[in-house]
């Protein structure tokens, strides 16, 4: 479709429809463009258009197994490379990330938090056939990943305030922060070719993640992403926007 036509867009989402509706560019007068701070809306930077952009992050989806291809490391740090472009409070870039490629820190990791979980569930009265099933899969997920990326907050270099009020908000800042870096990295993971998949199960045993990875102690980590080539395809949906949106 050419840019600003409108062009066929039979069968294509409602925000697809939208960014048609969007024209590509804003021109604006040098003086207008030198003063940042008047410029309302932003000038499109013409690097990816609006529509193009729909389009890519609707096809991102939850992968969650893998074909046994290494993914390399040069891809791999690409990624990395466009999570720690996301925004982060105070430029603070409260991200760290441990990269698992080795099979025996897969496997040693997945067999502790494996533990730790079959003993929740024990401890919930789980049907133990079920309990079992569970962490299987589980494990099948984590050791079937050729990388593990588990992003973690680090809160060294965030602001410390007397009251935990303000420190609770400062640590969530510094969660958010991580969750758009981890997100970047997830789109990244698409744009390369790779599927991936955020299970949040080291938010359940932070410290076991920490001393099994032997990470330094203030790491918190938050996620487990897994990456690789995809072995499988998804569908998912989502609930319409203006069900999620009020405008005033
Ligand atoms: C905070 C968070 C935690 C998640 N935890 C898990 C998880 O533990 N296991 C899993 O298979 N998927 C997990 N997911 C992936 C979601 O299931 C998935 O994003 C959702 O079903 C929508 O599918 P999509 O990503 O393909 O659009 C998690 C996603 C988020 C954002």
């Amino acid at each position: 479709m050419q840019a600003g036509t409108g062009g066929d867009l039979s069968g294509k989402c409602d925000f697809v429809r939208f960014c048609a509706t969007i024209p590509r560019a804003i021109i604006l007068p040098v003086s207008a463009m030198n003063n940042t701070r008047t410029l309302h809306p932003p000038v499109c930077n013409g690097a990816l258009d609006l529509e193009t952009f729909g389009d890519f992050v609707r096809k991102r989806r939850s992968i969650r197994r893998y074909q046994p291809v290494p993914v390399p490391r040069a891809v791999v740090e690409a990624l990395l490379e466009a999570a720690i472009w996301a925004p982060s409070a105070h430029n603070r870039q409260p991200w760290r990330f441990c990269v698992v490629i080795e099979q025996p820190a897969k496997e040693e990791l997945s067999r502790r938090m494996g533990d730790a979980w079959r003993q929740d569930m024990s401890a919930d009265g789980a049907d133990p056939a079920l309990i079992e099933q569970r962490v299987a899969t589980s494990r099948a997920r984590l050791t079937g990943a050729p990388v593990l990326v588990i992003p973690c907050v680090s809160l060294e270099d965030m602001d410390v305030y007397p009251d935990g009020e303000r420190n609770r908000a400062e640590w969530l800042m510094a969660v958010q922060s991580v969750a758009l870096a981890s997100q970047n990295l997830l789109l990244a993971a698409h744009a390369a070719g790779l599927g991936a998949c955020w299970i949040c199960a080291p938010l359940f045993v932070p410290s076991l993640v920490v001393e099994t990875l032997d990470l330094p102690a203030h790491w918190q980590p938050q996620a487990i992403i897994t990456l690789g080539y995809p072995a499988e395809q998804r569908e998912r949906e989502r609930t319409p926007v203006a069900q999620r949106v009020v405008w005033r």
